[in-house]
């Protein structure tokens, strides 16, 4: 069976793409077939693929328009969501994906922002009838120590599994612009960034992140 992934968060510039990329970079050197799904407009994630050698593991890249058409048989479909996301459009990429993972910025507007986000999740019926199950991920985290406890409070408050939090770091700015995932950089350069993704890697591979 096909695993079905969409990052997703109403609010801009929160990680969506980083986090695409990575997942998809991630299970492409596992040796599963990928597709990355760009649904954005901007297409950041297309331009990532275009960026990728063709060296590296390949990643299929389609789009909202062009997504029917991938092969039955691919392992992982990776969907990269749109900021703004609401309504009809918002039930209509929740029917892609058994996992939905929500970036969320460690900042007191952002996490204002995704909880309302959240809470229209939680709300939504693919999720109360779990069709589809969803997790958090705090992104670009810099220190750990005051923000991050306010950050926890917040993202328990929730009752949705909260996965870890993302470094801010050069290592995401650097893969973006190389069409690589932090997976695929120098293991001592991107070691800590690899410990802090373990949960994310952990929990799609788990059940608790499927229907
Ligand atoms: N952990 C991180 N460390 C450093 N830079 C990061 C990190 N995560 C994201 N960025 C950078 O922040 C910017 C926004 O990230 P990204 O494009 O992934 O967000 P997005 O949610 O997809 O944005 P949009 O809503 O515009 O699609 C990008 O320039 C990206 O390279
Ligand atoms: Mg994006």
């Amino acid at each position: 069976m096909t695993r079905t992934i969409l990052i997703i968060n109403s609010k801009g510039g929160s990680g969506k793409t980083t986090i695409a990329t990575n997942i998809a970079s991630y299970f492409s050197n596992e040796g599963k077939s990928v597709a990355l799904i760009d649904l954005d407009p901007q297409q950041s994630s297309a331009d990532w693929v275009k960026a990728r050698s063709s060296a590296k593991k390949p990643i299929g890249i389609y789009n909202a328009l062009n997504y029917g058409k991938i092969k039955r048989n691919t392992d992982v479909k990776v969907f990269d969501a749109p900021a703004g996301i609401a309504g009809k459009d918002l039930t209509k990429v929740l029917t892609l994906a058994q996992s939905v993972i929500v970036p969320v910025l460690p900042s007191p507007i952002d996490m204002k922002a995704a909880s309302k986000f959240i809470e229209a999740l939680k709300k939504h019926p693919r999720i109360v009838n779990k069709k589809a199950k969803i997790a958090l991920v705090a992104n670009k985290g810099r220190d750990f120590t005051n923000i991050y406890w306010e950050l926890d409070d917040f993202l328990s408050k929730q009752k949705i599994p909260f996965l870890t939090m993302i470094r801010d770091s050069q290592n995401y700015i650097k893969a973006a612009s190389r069409g690589v995932g932090i997976f695929e950089m120098g293991p001592a350069m991107t070691d800590i960034d690899r410990e802090l993704w373990e949960p994310v890697i952990k929990w799609l591979k788990s059940k608790r992140s499927m229907p």
